[in-house]
């Protein structure tokens, strides 16, 4: 606690770990492209720096606060040496900025706009080195990369993967996966957190655009998308609309309009999955499986457990996840002859998840020999798709997605938060769906604060412990505790990224914590306004079970084997 004085004012603190922060609190953009709270501090890029009172510069993130201290941030010293600080780091950059794919969305070139750099006296030293397009989710491209190690520090500190490091020295410094292997063949799970931390575009995601684009135009194909959960609370944003809101009526007006024969709401599929994953949890209870059962809808956890708690592999549910599921069904429903009019069927999700376009590929997500998704869509290709239509979004009139697979409960919305999956099961497994009923579950400890979450609720005469987690570095310190008995769950929910799905690696980057905030209240708002909070009470889930899905349950909903990749 104390007070220091910040370009003549004073500011008090209290707890912030460094100057930065109480700086940034005074209402200061401090620019910074090394620094995030949630990472540990690496202090590599300097922009951060600021001067004392003394003449004595230092990078502020990496100062702590001392009660006193004077600073000032923007000294025409300081204004000099970050000017300096962009031009180097621009010198030793591929200059192709106006085709590049962060153009606009890019740290560094907001930075250079910011502090007035036109022109770079360096030369660029450095070797051209060929892009990694290994893998079915992300693009790295080394070239762009500025040494920041946003990426390194989330992959191992966030995601406990470690699937890329710094190599080399001085000029010759670069980051790589261990041994320059491509991505694909490293225990990268595809999550995508490196390239929401990047700051430049050094990582992107692996566009598949064009490929939808071509589908749409071609009179002999029907088109049909889903749209996950996470994806109607991100997409406003980018048209001026508020923060977190939903506004998945105006997403399914603006995929009408691009051409798409069908729009489905991948909550209608959550709805089947907790269906099918509350009857495997009951299942497994009652006749000695394997526990705790670990949810199965997050294939970057998925993959996590395939290489690195391999032997947890018959622990994972074998549902399969929402986009899985909805995809098997709406293929199996226009292989009829009669309902797909002599047209191919082409399965389009649009996703906040980079790990869904692996999953998509993998094994297991065919049927019958044919792929289930055919392309998958993140929420930041969505948003390039809507721009290139020149439609205005914010003035869109809203439309509701198509019967019969546009219609899911509070339960398969709240899927795009953690913690939403176990919410949805106890939903499915609690009688009754009163306000009191559905405020009881809500209040159990699954909405609780923290990304690791543990709480234990009464079913069927027994104590139920349940554990909800986000970020996998957490997922990992939850399985090594179970590993060694240290800890007892019946059921572990995990998603790859914190918070769950609404920050996705397929979400659109710089989320400050009010847009996170506003993310997961956009999704408990959109549950709140729901007249269907439970699967079982979906007339369009009832009606599938009854007629369509009639022993094909399996086939279309579950895997067969674990698969990971
Ligand atoms: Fe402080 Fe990069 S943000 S050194």
């Amino acid at each position: 606690m104390g007070t220091i004085t910040i370009d003549g004012r004073k500011v008090e603190f209290t707890d912030e770990k460094n100057v930065l922060s109480i700086i940034r609190k005074a209402g200061i953009d401090i620019p910074t492209l090394c620094y995030h709270d949630e990472l540990s501090t690496f202090g590599a890029c300097r922009l951060c720096t600021v001067e004392d009172n003394r003449g004595r510069m230092f990078a502020s993130c990496s100062e702590e606060p001392r009660d006193g201290m004077e600073i000032f941030t923007n000294t025409g010293k300081l204004k000099k040496y970050r000017k300096m600080i962009i031009e180097l780091l621009l010198a030793a950059h591929c200059r192709d900025c106006t085709t590049c794919v962060k153009s606009g969305d890019c740290n560094l070139q907001a930075l250079a706009h910011r502090f007035g750099v036109t022109e770079v006296r360096f030369q660029n030293y450095r070797e051209e080195r060929p892009l990694d397009f290994s893998s079915p989710s992300i693009i790295r491209d080394p070239n762009k990369c500025i040494l920041c190690g946003n990426c390194v520090r989330v992959c191992s500190e966030l995601q406990g993967v470690g699937a890329l490091g710094f190599a080399h020295r001085g000029s010759e410094a670069m980051v790589m996966p261990a041994f320059d292997r491509e991505i694909a063949t490293t225990e990268c799970v595809n999550c995508g957190q490196c390239r929401v931390f990047c700051p430049t575009g050094a990582i992107s995601i692996k566009d598949d655009k064009d490929a939808v684009w071509d589908a749409l135009a071609d009179p002999n194909v029907r088109v049909v998308a889903q749209v996950a959960p996470a994806v109607r609370v991100a997409v406003g944003d980018a048209f001026g609309l508020p923060k977190g809101k939903s506004t998945m009526g105006k997403i399914v007006s603006v995929l009408h309009r691009m051409g798409f024969d069908e729009v489905y709401d991948t909550t209608f599929s959550a709805d089947l999955t907790i269906m099918e994953e509350a009857a495997e949890f009951v299942d497994r209870v009652k006749n000695g499986g394997k526990l705790p059962l670990l949810t199965s809808c997050c294939p970057a956890w998925v993959k996590f457990v395939g290489d690195q708690f391999p032997d947890f592999q018959e622990n994972v549910s074998t549902c399969r996840s929402p986009q899985g599921m909805l995809s098997a069904v709406v293929k199996e429903y226009f292989r009829d002859p009669e309902k797909s009019g002599g047209k191919k069927t082409i399965m389009v999700s649009f996703m906040p998840c980079t790990a869904k376009k692996m999953e998509a590929k993998r094994k297991n997500s065919y049927t019958e020999g044919e792929i289930d998704t055919d392309y998958v869509i993140t929420t930041t290709e969505l948003i390039q798709m809507i721009k290139t239509t020149g439609i205005d979004y914010a003035e869109l009139e809203s439309e509701s997605s198509d019967i019969p697979f546009g219609l899911g409960s509070g339960g398969g919305v709240i899927f795009g938060v953690t913690g939403g999956v176990t919410e949805a099961v106890i939903r499915r497994l609690v009688p009754g769906h009163d306000k009191a009923t559905l405020d009881g579950i809500a209040e159990c400890g699954v909405r609780q604060d923290g990304f690791i979450r543990e709480f234990t609720i009464p079913y069927n005469g027994m104590d139920v412990n349940i554990c909800v987690v986000s970020g996998l570095a957490n997922a990992k310190t939850v399985m090594e505790q179970v590993q060694s008995g240290e800890k007892n769950y019946h059921l572990i929910e995990v998603m790859a990224c914190r918070r769950g799905c609404v920050m996705g690696g397929g979400q659109p980057r710089l989320a400050n914590d009010k847009i996170k905030a506003a993310r997961t209240t956009g999704i408990y708002n959109a549950d709140n306004v729901s007249v269907i909070k439970k699967c079982d009470e979906n007339p369009m889930v009832i009606s599938l079970y009854e007629g369509f899905l009639k022993g094909k349950e399996h086939k279309l909903l579950h895997n067969e084997e674990f698969c990971s990749s």
